[in-house]
């Protein structure tokens, strides 16, 4: 959808990435290591002043101790430490569950391991999880559990009762979670982020996904992060020695001066989004979609059915070329055909270009 944004000169609130720069004190950070001759490789975990902060950090958001020689790994982006992640736990013939929409790159990496991915529905109209129906659906050869919160494409974010139903699930079951924590610092309206980290009985089963591009405005950057107890941590780098081995050494040296110098920019993040979306929602308040504030993320699903009967697709596709915005039909996530009428709208972007989008989508 971005090429064809950039084929019509469309506004693009397809693709999940901010039209704004991040901070300028790691910009110049990273201009100063890549400088001062920073330029080889770094370990393979990644730098040791980076897991350090990256430990502080874990201990100063969710009160959770982690190991930065044995449990913290930096990665060339957080879909390679999925990838991982994935990879050091699924073999032929097992089973992994993934929630319908779900982001694109999990079955993939599944399937690449020869496993079988078990598409469960997110439950309309909040895109809830029917823990039931999970329970059902594990058997002998299930191995894996991925979640995402807060959720892409949806805005859901899961709550403390659904991570401690999973809790007793992987326990009860045996069972690994990698957890997709890319947008954890972005929730709204008080909410809080639940993560696998603070449940002990998920802490021992779990490989965390984080990722350095959303919190800092730096998608570009691709470097995140990986939390895993030491075993399954082992395990991980197996695969990341043979997929990328390291992640980029000036660019973890900056992250690790702009953590220590600002350890709470990530703190002003949830405000900070939220007032974007806010201001998307406002501006489109008066049209014919329909919206629920997203929970989090920065992606807004506006719901169409009072507009058109057409396909997600065929709608996304038409807008771009004929209204001049272009926007991510959801079913793209989903395996089986998909129920909803809605399209993801990125609110990463300044907001002269959400007052331009909401003009546009008010005329529709
Ligand atoms: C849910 C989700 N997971 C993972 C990623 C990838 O993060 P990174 O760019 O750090 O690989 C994204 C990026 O859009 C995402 O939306």
């Amino acid at each position: 959808m971005s090429a064809l944004a950039n084929e019509c000169g469309a506004i693009n609130l397809s693709q999940g990435f901010p039209d704004f720069d991040g901070p300028e004190a790691l910009r110049e950070a990273l201009g100063r290591h890549v400088m001062a001759g920073h330029n080889q490789y770094a370990p393979m975990a990644g730098v040791l002043p980076l897991r350090e902060q990256i430990a502080a950090k874990l201990s100063r958001y969710y009160g959770v101790e982690a190991n930065p020689d044995a449990e913290i790994t930096v990665v060339p982006g957080a879909t390679e430490a999925i990838y991982c992640a994935i990879t050091a736990c699924i073999r032929p013939g097992d089973e992994a569950i993934v929630f319908d929409p779900a982001y694109d790159s999990y079955e993939p990496a599944i399937s690449l391991s020869g496993g079988v991915t078990r598409h469960i529905p997110l439950t309309l109209p909040e895109f809830t999880i029917d823990w039931d129906r999970v329970e059902g659906t594990i058997n002998s050869r299930t191995r894996l559990i991925i979640i995402n919160s807060p959720h892409n494409p949806t805005g859901a974010i899961l709550r403390d009762a659904d991570l401690r139903r999973l809790e007793q699930l992987a326990e009860a079951h045996d069972l690994y979670v990698v957890s997709d924590e890319v947008y954890e610092h972005l929730l709204f309206d008080g909410e809080r982020h639940c993560s696998v980290l603070q449940y002990p009985g998920l802490r021992a089963r779990s490989f965390a996904a984080f990722s350095f591009g959303k919190t800092f405005h730096i998608t570009g950057w691709k470097t995140g992060y990986c939390v895993a107890p030491p075993a399954l941590t082992a395990e991980m780098r197996k695969v990341h020695q043979f997929v990328a081995f390291v992640a980029v050494t000036p660019v973890q040296l900056a992250l690790a001066d702009f953590m220590a110098e600002d350890p709470d920019f990530a703190a002003g993040l949830a405000d900070f989004y939220q007032a974007k979306r806010d201001l998307f929602c406002d501006a489109v308040a008066n049209s014919r979609f329909t919206l629920t504030p997203s929970a989090g993320t920065y992606f807004q699903l506006l719901d169409y059915s009072a507009i058109s009967e057409e396909q997600d697709r065929d709608l996304a596709e038409r807008l771009t070329r004929e209204h001049g915005i272009a926007s991510i039909p959801v079913s793209v996530f989903c395996e089986q055909p998909f129920d909803g009428h809605y399209l993801r709208f990125c609110f990463a972007k300044t907001d002269a270009v959400l007052k331009q989008a909401g003009d546009i989508l008010c005329s529709i």
